[in-house]
């Protein structure tokens, strides 16, 4: 299927199209009606470790332009907008339900109704509450019983109006770049703090999932960032085992304890001298792995990975600031990520649609009892400017949504079931320790007067929409 055909009456029926932001990149309010800090305010604080010292605090100032964004949603037609909670908004210092925080989410899940879109709620977007971190954060098993807490508030607020909830999204990120390499909140460098993070957001993950169901949650899932290992040279034995490591550590760790019960075997070898097999408690793989109803996918590029030291490109993995990281490949330190001489974004991430399209057909091939997938997300960062026209010529990111698009209708065809596909981002926002200064947006946002002005890329992403709704 190409991008053409994809408006030629074979999408399937029903598919939902949406796009995505997550509460710490887009409210601002960081101080406002309750809310106190999450480990990211907190981080962002830490000289150098946000580029150009950029902080949350205002975001894009979506919290008091909400009902403005979802106009601008429904101009583009979407069907789903994926957004997150914040649990330091919702549990401020996580001590007790702040019914204005939670107002929040109920104006704008309101609001998304009226305008008939679906509200897709995640509930953990990297945020944790500061005074929790302090606790010992996601290295401590009480953490994941935090979590349940936390979850069950915002259902009893919002359960009556939100059909798809989403435990985490991409734990890879907040358990491994958060307390291995420290590029990400909270900047700690401890390998085994990292792999009891990734434990206790697998046991939050399986907690959550079950009080949930109890309360009568019918769509529940959760949101990995998979990524297929390229070995440089399929025959050498170093860049192959280089892309066993890897794949062991970006997708399997999380894969398989939810979708088969076990952490893979040579996860478990690997790891051993980080002490992951010390925190598995008897009984957690039952509870990691109840039955979901859908598997989000998020897809940016594959990686092209060796075992030798070649001169890396960007691997997604770092960040933008100055400070001192070290490396989330746990007992792997020794991965490099060469260039294959595709175009890449402003990320540095390689540009590669059919990359989408070999990952869904594998996971489908690989995994029995995968549930419905949805690509969560999915999208590029460019250095877009508005022009003199009052537009923004993004081209490179509208090919990159529609090649991607193509690629997952060809995924479908090949007999994957992927239901969804949400571009990420609605609105440029704080990429995390990059800063304000990448920019994924559909639409932009000028930093200063946080004006919005939707870009040729979420004009074209509304065209491919409304040509989809045309041919059902
Ligand atoms: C994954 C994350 O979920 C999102 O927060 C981030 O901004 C995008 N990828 C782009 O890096």
């Amino acid at each position: 299927m190409t991008a053409n055909n994809v408006t030629a009456g074979s999408w399937p029926r029903g598919f939902i199209w949406g796009s995505a932001t997550a509460a710490a990149q887009v409210e601002g309010a960081g101080d406002e009606d309750g809310k106190e800090d999450s480990i990211w305010d907190a981080f962002a604080r830490v000289p150098g470790a946000i580029a150009n010292g950029d902080t949350l605090e205002q975001g894009v100032d979506h919290y008091h332009r909400m009902p403005a964004d979802v106009r601008l949603m429904s101009e583009l037609g979407l069907d789903s907008y994926r957004f997150s909670t914040s649990w330091a908004r919702v549990r401020p210092g996580d001590r007790a339900t702040n019914p204005a925080g939670l107002d929040f989410y109920s104006r704008l899940v309101d609001e998304l109704q009226g305008a008939g879109i679906l509200p897709w709620l995640t509930l953990y977007h990297w945020d944790l509450p500061q005074a929790l971190e302090e606790k010992g954060g996601w290295a401590n098993r009480d953490t994941a019983y935090r979590f349940v807490d936390y979850a069950t508030d915002v259902y009893a607020a919002l359960g009556d109006r939100v059909t798809h909830w989403t435990t985490f999204n991409e734990p890879f990120c907040s358990s491994l770049l958060g307390y291995a390499s420290g590029v990400h909140a909270p900047g700690r460098q401890e390998p085994r703090a990292a792999l009891a993070a990734v434990h206790h957001q697998h046991l939050a993950h399986g907690l959550a999932v079950a009080a949930l169901r109890e309360l009568g949650a019918e769509n529940l899932g959760i949101t990995l960032n998979l990524s297929t290992a390229i070995p440089r040279d399929p025959s050498d034995p170093v860049d192959l085992e280089a892309a066993r490591r890897f794949d062991s550590l970006q997708n399997r760790i999380f894969l398989e304890p939810i979708l088969l019960g076990a952490y893979p075997a040579d996860t478990l070898r690997d790891l051993e001298p980080f002490g992951l097999s010390d925190v598995i408690e008897e009984g957690d793989l039952e509870i990691i792995s109840a039955p979901i109803d859908f598997l989000g996918v998020n897809h940016y590029h594959d990686d092209s990975v060796s075992g030798h030291p070649v001169e890396s490109s960007a691997d997604g993995h770092s960040g933008g600031a100055e400070r001192a990281t070290s490396s989330p490949w746990i007992g792997a330190e020794d991965l490099t990520f060469p260039t294959r001489g595709l175009p890449r974004t402003a990320m540095g991430w390689e540009v590669n649609p059919d990359g989408l399209r070999h990952l869904l057909v594998r996971l489908t091939a690989e995994y029995p009892t995968l549930p419905p997938l949805y690509v969560t997300e999915n999208g590029a960062a460019y250095d877009d400017e508005l022009s003199d026209d009052g537009r923004v010529h993004d081209p490179e990111r509208s090919r990159y949504i529609q090649d991607h698009i193509a690629a997952i209708g060809q995924a479908i065809e090949a007999g994957a079931d992927v239901r969804g596909y949400f571009v990420w981002s609605l609105l440029d926002n704080f990429e995390w320790s990059w800063g304000y200064d990448k920019r994924f947006g559909i639409i932009r946002v000028d930093q200063e007067t946080f004006e919005r002005t939707i870009k040729d890329s979420g004009l074209d992403y509304a065209a491919l929409i409304r040509s989809v709704r045309s041919a059902a």
